[in-house]
């Protein structure tokens, strides 16, 4: 039988999915299936990781990670010696983070407090030298999420302290609609990650499916659609929130299907 993809994803994932029939199980990425395969992809990628150790690295004092989950910069950020608070509206991508800091000493635990929250709306007692949006999570948000974003950034920020965000926007324009890479999982488990974003359109959809499954039993697809942005759209929303950026740096070689920058900014 000729398989159909599926109404609800486009390209070779709907195919994937439509062959799968049945056994297909989707699911959000951050959400009690889905929070599983995103962490375990998570845990084996280091990209940006080193980058932010050197930003943070310029200022004394706490850091707050926003969209923390299950804790990939947080637990470099406290091997670093720096108090964090992990910020996260999932609590099954929360629940992970709490499980990988009860395997940390006490010592190292006790310096970080784990806040479930839109980061689009929340209210911290504290301030932070530091507060860090990385991942290119800011995509999540809608332009009014942002702004609300930007507001409780700036709240949240100490004297001089820096926003640290990274952004994505669709980097070689001649690239097809849809690429498929295979990926290993800190487990060693492999997944075909599939992504479609036309030139222009208004999203990209996301879509993970394990590469090996099991002959019989479900099958947890986790996908999501995650909004385009363009890097010069933040730059202006940041200087119509209150910020000055003090530094660009880029993550990814030019001409690279993704371009990420990191920008480090200010209160002006
Ligand atoms: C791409 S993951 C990044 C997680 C982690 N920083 C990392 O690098 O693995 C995005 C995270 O944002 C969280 N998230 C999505 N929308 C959010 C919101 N409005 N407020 C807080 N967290 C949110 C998800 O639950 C997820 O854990």
């Amino acid at each position: 039988m000729t398989p159909v993809a599926t109404p609800f994803l486009p390209g070779q994932a709907g195919e994937r999915v439509a062959q799968l029939g049945d056994r297909a199980r989707l699911c959000g990425l951050y959400d009690e299936d889905g929070s599983g395969v995103y962490d375990d992809l998570a845990a084996a990628d280091g990209f940006e990781i080193r980058d932010i150790i050197i930003a943070v690295r310029t200022l004394d004092g706490p850091v707050l990670d926003l969209a923390a989950g299950s804790g990939r910069f947080t637990l470099p950020l406290l091997a670093l010696g720096r108090d964090v608070t992990a910020l996260d509206m999932s609590p099954h991508m929360l629940s992970l983070l709490t499980q990988r800091l009860a395997r940390t000493p006490e010592r190292v635990r006790e310096r970080c407090t784990v806040v479930q929250a839109d980061m689009s709306g929340f209210t911290l007692r504290q301030r932070f030298a530091h507060v860090l949006l990385g991942t290119t999570s800011l995509s999540l948000l809608d332009s009014s999420g942002r702004a609300g974003l930007y507001r409780c950034v700036a709240d949240s920020l100490s004297e001089g302290g820096q926003f640290l965000v990274s952004v994505l926007e669709r980097g070689g324009d001649g690239d097809p609609d849809e690429v498929v890479q295979r990926a290993h999982g800190a487990s060693g488990t492999p997944y075909d990650l599939y992504e479609y974003w036309p030139t222009g359109a208004s999203h990209r959809t996301v879509t993970i499916v394990p590469a090996d499954p099991p002959p019989t039993g479900h099958v947890v697809v986790a996908h999501d659609e995650v909004p385009s942005m363009s890097i010069s759209t933040i730059e202006r929303e940041l200087h119509q929130a209150g910020f000055t950026a003090l530094d660009q740096r880029e993550l990814t070689p030019v001409g690279q299907r993704h371009r990420v920058v990191l920008i480090k900014a200010v209160r002006a």
